[in-house]
């Protein structure tokens, strides 16, 4: 376990939800947080929420989708703390609708602020992190980019491209002997932040998670945790763990339970007008970690989690028995 005061954290996407209580808990560790989003005046906000905490803040305005922002993200971390010990790319952004009615260039920026965003932040985290021979490089990728969503096409583009360039950099650094770097990769299933409230909208309904919906501090605690003992990829949120699990023995099966729920709950939300959420240009609501989401709907959202929670998990163990019994039987037969 790294001690976190004094370190210098950079974090993407800290305006709202995760990024924002990541930076906040690291300040409050004592930890030089180097916060980045595009909304200068919401991370000045997040800047006098800190002042009495033990570590500084600096905000630095930044469009990920931008690789000069990025660059100049880095140069304002290195130029104001001297090193980069953590380097957390988290912004993000989603669209949801059928494939080909999501305009195209929304689309495209989904990729460019999710993947790109995310390439642009590792190249130049690790660059730094390989001049020193350490650093922990976190990533923000999503269950989404290990099931397949229906609806958010581009976006499971996105968070698979995620997975994919985290595992491909583990490969690299363990062939180089490169063992004081880390790459970690967190999965959230559903959490309880503005994402949803700034997401693209081509449904002609509201966007909204799919439950079971969980509190956004476990994810904060994960990269909290990370930062101190990194791992390579971890999944947050019971349905998510439960669905990876799941989904190792039954592919086929769990990708069909996992469209259905999400099919059945995008299609019954109240309807909206199409939006470009905040795709191309940040919006000014959604400030807080929180998206409410949780508070509305109480009674609903409680009887989904536990369905949501309690039927994969039946399944998983049906699932896990018939593995052991065919096992067994080819066992007995080679015997
Ligand atoms: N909530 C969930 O259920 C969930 C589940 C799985 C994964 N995730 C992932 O978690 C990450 C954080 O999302 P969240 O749930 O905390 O939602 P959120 O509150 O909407 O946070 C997204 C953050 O990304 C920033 N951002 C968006 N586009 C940007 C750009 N081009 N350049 C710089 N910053 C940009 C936003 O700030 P500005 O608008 O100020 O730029 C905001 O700070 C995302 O990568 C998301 O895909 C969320």
């Amino acid at each position: 376990m790294q001690e976190l005061a004094g370190k210098v954290v950079v974090i993407t996407g800290a305006s709202s939800g995760f990024g924002r209580g990541a930076a906040m808990k690291f300040a409050g560790a004592g930890a030089n947080v180097v916060a980045a989003s595009r909304r200068k005046r919401v991370l000045k906000e997040l800047e006098r929420q800190c002042k009495d905490l033990e570590g500084r803040i600096v905000v630095v305005e930044t469009d990920v989708s931008q690789q000069k922002d990025v660059e100049k993200l880095c140069s304002k971390a290195l130029s104001e703390f001297g090193r980069i010990d953590i380097w957390i790319n988290n912004a993000g952004v989603g669209t949801v609708g059928h494939f080909e009615e999501v305009p195209l260039q929304e689309h495209e920026q989904v990729i460019r602020t999710n993947l790109l965003g995310t390439v642009y932040g590792s190249y130049f985290a690790l660059r730094e992190f390989r001049q020193r021979g350490k650093g922990i490089l976190i990533n923000m990728s999503s269950f989404a980019g290990k099931i397949g969503s229906p609806y958010l096409s581009s976006y499971s583009a996105s968070k698979f491209g995620v997975r994919g360039l985290d595992m491909a950099l583990r490969q690299e650094l363990e062939q180089n002997d490169e063992v004081g770097i880390h790459v970690c990769t967190v999965m959230p299933a559903s959490f309880d932040t503005p994402f949803f409230e700034h997401s693209g909208s081509h449904l002609g309904k509201e966007v909204q998670p799919i439950p079971p919906v969980y509190d956004p501090q476990k994810v904060i605690n994960t990269i909290f945790e990370l930062a101190q003992d990194p791992r390579d990829e971890v999944a947050v949120g019971t349905m998510g763990k439960v669905g990876s699990a799941q989904y190792r023995l039954a592919p086929k099966l769990t990708e069909k339970i996992m469209g259905k729920n999400t099919h059945r709950s995008q299609m019954k939300a109240a309807s909206a007008r199409n939006s470009s959420g905040s795709v191309f240009e940040p919006m000014s609501s959604g400030t807080d970690v929180y998206g409410g989401w949780r508070e509305s709907n109480g009674v609903a959202k409680t009887a989904a989690k536990v369905l949501g929670i309690a039927a994969p998990a039946a399944l998983a163990v049906v699932l896990l028995a018939r593995k052991r019994w065919q096992d067994d039987r080819e066992l007995s037969r080679v015997a």
